[in-house]
């Protein structure tokens, strides 16, 4: 996607540096962050200067990557082992993470150069599979059509196209006008910091809403279509996402609207029997209790907005059951079940 008439991916390899839209700055800043180091690369999947399921499978392939590079005895077993614990420690939720750990420490037994190869190869399948998500995707939009996406699922999320946003990019080309609703989610703001600031930059009409907002914009029938991304998806077709998601699941069921699941096939996790065996990430009091934005002298700041006395409680991710997701757009098409994928 292009900023500021330049192409970018989100996260790439060169020369091994692993190298980034720094996240954590938008929409305020556009910044590249160089992690040099496998170690380096993990800190910012921790601190999310990366991420977003397939983004972080991307970080983690490339960290996977460096550390075969950084193996002091050539192919020695036990540092890349322990590198490929300490990169699958940064987060546990997202499956395109466990994905590319796995993957690339094979090849990293074989070659450092191999590892690379096979990081590149996964960060390359993910723009595909977001391009072709996007084509599917796009057959359920029709012209005038209002989506609601939570979290973001876009290219930020990604290495390039995203996952509930790319039907909408695919849709633009082809001359439909389409409107999008983004929840701002809350505790980061993934939506009104990302997905809006995406959306915008690719001229794409939409607001953002209060988290609290998208029950009565269903009721007022202001929306047609709800399409979010997953972290992982279960054997059974329960779908872990960005804390919220189910909230809006249970609401378009009641409205009577469709909910769709947009993800690559490497956010299967075949493994996994249900819902209920997804690890739940719990994240900071902070990210609750306080907002970061620009201040009126220009700098970024931190503010408590909560009583400091109180504790919080900050799940990351929720678990919508299989029965009220009406379809998973992937790259091999648009599934009502989870057979076959
Ligand atoms: O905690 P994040 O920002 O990494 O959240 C993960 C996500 O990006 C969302 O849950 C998203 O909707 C999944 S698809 C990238």
């Amino acid at each position: 996607m292009k900023v500021n008439g330049k192409d970018y991916r989100t996260i790439w390899l060169e020369d091994g540096i692993c190298k980034m839209i720094n996240q954590n700055l938008l929409p305020h800043k556009f910044e590249i962050f160089e992690a040099k180091t496998y170690q380096e690369t993990c800190v910012a999947i921790k601190t999310m200067i990366t991420r977003g399921a397939g983004a972080i499978g991307a970080a983690a392939g490339f960290a996977m990557a460096q550390a075969a590079f950084e193996n002091p005895d050539n192919n020695a077993e036990t540092f890349l082992t322990k590198a490929k614990i300490e990169i699958e420690a940064t987060r546990p939720t997202a499956q395109d993470l466990f994905a590319a750990t796995a993957r690339v420490f094979e090849k990293s037994l074989i070659s450092s150069e191999e590892a690379v190869k096979e990081a590149q190869k996964i960060a390359n399948e993910n723009v595909d599979a977001g391009r072709k998500i996007g084509e599917f995707g796009a057959e359920l939009l029709r012209d005038g059509m209002r989506v609601l996406t939570h979290c973001n699922a876009g290219w930020l999320a990604f290495v390039d196209w995203g996952t509930a946003i790319s039907p909408v990019y695919v849709a633009k080309e082809q001359e439909k006008s389409i409107f999008v609703y983004s929840d701002e989610t809350r505790p980061r703001l993934q939506g009104s910091r990302l997905s809006a600031w995406e959306l915008y930059h690719n001229d794409i009409p939409h607001k953002i809403i209060p988290d609290n907002a998208a029950a009565a914009l269903m009721q007022d029938g202001k929306i047609d279509i709800v399409i979010t991304g997953a972290d992982r998806i279960a054997a059974n077709g329960d779908t872990a996402n960005k804390i919220g998601t189910l909230e809006k699941a249970i609401c378009a069921k009641y409205f009577d609207i469709p909910f769709y699941i947009a993800a690559p096939s490497s956010t299967f996790d075949k493994n996994c029997p249900s819902g209920k065996e997804i690890p739940i990430e719990y994240r900071s009091d902070d990210e609750v209790k306080m907002m970061e934005g620009i201040d009126s002298t220009g700098n970024l700041n931190k503010i408590t907005v909560a009583n400091p006395s109180s504790e919080a409680l900050n799940p990351g991710f929720d678990v919508t059951p299989a029965d009220l997701i009406t379809g998973y757009i992937t790259e091999n098409g648009i599934k009502n079940g989870v057979e076959n994928l």
